[in-house]
C-alpha cells in the first residue's frame, strides 16, 4: 500500500478553477473521505492522483515518490467511478476478472477463480456471475464496478461516491463492508462523497472541500466539535447544528460574535413557561426531537423525552455556554 500527497496541486478548466492550491496527505492504510457538495472539485481530485488529469501547478506524491508525470498505468491505483462503467459484453464474472488478467499481471486461473468468488460474495451478487453486464439493475452494475477494483491489491483505492447509485438499504450494507474490507486489508483508501453519514462513518480521517480548498482536515469527531468556520460547523450533523443571534447571547460570548451555533443536542430543554420560552413547532417521541420557534428563529433541541409535547406548547431551551459556538461575520471561529 501507500501515502499519497498532493501539495499545492492546482487544476483549471478554462476559467473555472476545480481544485485551489490543495495540500493534500494520506497516510498509508488511511480511510480518507473528501466531502464536499457537487462542484467542490471532488472528483477532478481523485483524477489527478489517478494521473487521468495533470496538475498546472503543484506535484503529486506516492510513498513520497514525485508521480507527477507518471502515466496512470504504472501508478497502480483501482479507481470506482461515480457511473459504472462496465464491458457490456463480459459476463460480471469477466467483468471482475478483467484487471487480473492484464498482461502486467496475468494471475493464475485457479487464483483469479477464488478471488472473483470471494469478492462476489462479499458483494451479495455471486449467484449473478454468468449474467451479461446488461442483464443487471443498475445497483448491480455498480457492485461489479465495486468487485472490479476490490479483486486487485493496488497501491490505492480510489472511488468516486461509489454508492450513490444505490438504494438506502443497500448502501448502508456496502459502507459497513467496504469499511470491514479495508481494515482487513490495510488498504489506503480516498474516497469521496457528498453524503456526510457515509464520510464520518467510513473516515479515519475527512477533509472539507468547497470551491476546489480544503475547510478543515481532521477525524470525524474533531470536526464535529471543533469546527473551525460556521460553514464547516453546519456540514456535519443532522439535524443541522442551531444557528442563533447574536443578540441572545449579550455578555456571554466574544463581543465581536455575529452568530452562535450550538449542537442540538447540546441544547437544555425544561418543561414550562416563562419570559423566555419557545413554542413547541414539533415533537417526535421517537427522534427525540424538538423544533421550537422564539420570534421568528427555529431552534432544534435533540433530547431523551418523557412525554410528547404538543405543537403550541410553550418550552423552556436554554444554551449552556460552555457548549456555545461563536463565530464573526466571516464565518471564522471565535476563541472564547
Ligand atoms: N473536464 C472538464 N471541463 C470543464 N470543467 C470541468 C471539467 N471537469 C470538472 N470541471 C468543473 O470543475 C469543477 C469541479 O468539478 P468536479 O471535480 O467534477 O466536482 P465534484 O466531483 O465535487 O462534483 C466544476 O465546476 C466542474 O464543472
Ligand atoms: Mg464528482
Amino acid at each position: 500500500m501507500a501515502s499519497i500527497s498532493l501539495s499545492g496541486v492546482t487544476k483549471r478548466f478554462g476559467p473555472v478553477t476545480a481544485v485551489d492550491d490543495l495540500q493534500l496527505d494520506v497516510q498509508d492504510g488511511e480511510f480518507f473521505v473528501l466531502l464536499g457538495p457537487s462542484g467542490a472539485g471532488k472528483t477532478t481530485t481523485l483524477r489527478l492522483v489517478a494521473g487521468i488529469e495533470r496538475p498546472d501547478e503543484g506535484r503529486v506524491l506516492m510513498n513520497g515518490e514525485d508521480i507527477t508525470d507518471m502515466p496512470p498505468a504504472q501508478r497502480d491505483c483501482a479507481f470506482v467511478f461515480q457511473q459504472y462503467s462496465l464491458y457490456p459484453h463480459l459476463t460480471v464474472f469477466d467483468n471482475i476478472a478483467f484487471p487480473l488478467r492484464s498482461p502486467m499481471r496475468r494471475t493464475p486461473p485457479a487464483e483469479i477463480k477464488q478471488r472473483v468468488e470471494r469478492v462476489a460474495q462479499t458483494l451479495h451478487i455471486e449467484n449473478k456471475l454468468h449474467r451479461k453486464a446488461t442483464a443487471l439493475s443498475g445497483g448491480e452494475m455498480q457492485r461489479v464496478a465495486i468487485g472490479r477494483a476490490l479483486v486487485r491489491e493496488p497501491r490505492v483505492f480510489l472511488m468516486d461516491e461509489p454508492l450513490s447509485s444505490l438504494d438506502a438499504q443497500l448502501r448502508e450494507e456496502l459502507r459497513v463492508e467496504l469499511k470491514r474490507l479495508q481494515r482487513q486489508s490495510g488498504a489506503t483508501v480516498l474516497y469521496v462523497t457528498h453524503d456526510q453519514v457515509e464520510a464520518t462513518t467510513l473516515a479515519d480521517r475527512i477533509a472539507i472541500l468547497e470551491h476546489g480548498r480544503i475547510q478543515q482536515v481532521g477525524t470525524p469527531l474533531q470536526v464535529y466539535e471543533d469546527p473551525q468556520s460556521l460553514h464547516v460547523a453546519q456540514r456535519l450533523g443532522a439535524p443541522a447544528i442551531n444557528v442563533l443571534p447574536a443578540e441572545w447571547f449579550e455578555g456571554s460570548g466574544p463581543p465581536r460574535a455575529t452568530h452562535v451555533a450550538i449542537r442540538p443536542e447540546d441544547v437544555a430543554v425544561g418543561a414550562g413557561n416563562g419570559p423566555s420560552h419557545f413554542d413547541v413547532i414539533e415533537c417526535s417521541l421517537v427522534k427525540h426531537l424538538v423544533v421550537a420557534e422564539r420570534s421568528g428563529v427555529e431552534v432544534r433541541a435533540h433530547t431523551r423525552m418523557d412525554q410528547a409535547l404538543h405543537p403550541g406548547a410553550p418550552v423552556r431551551l436554554s444554551f449552556p455556554p460552555d457548549r456555545c459556538l461563536f463565530f464573526d461575520a466571516s464565518g471564522q471561529r471565535l476563541p472564547v
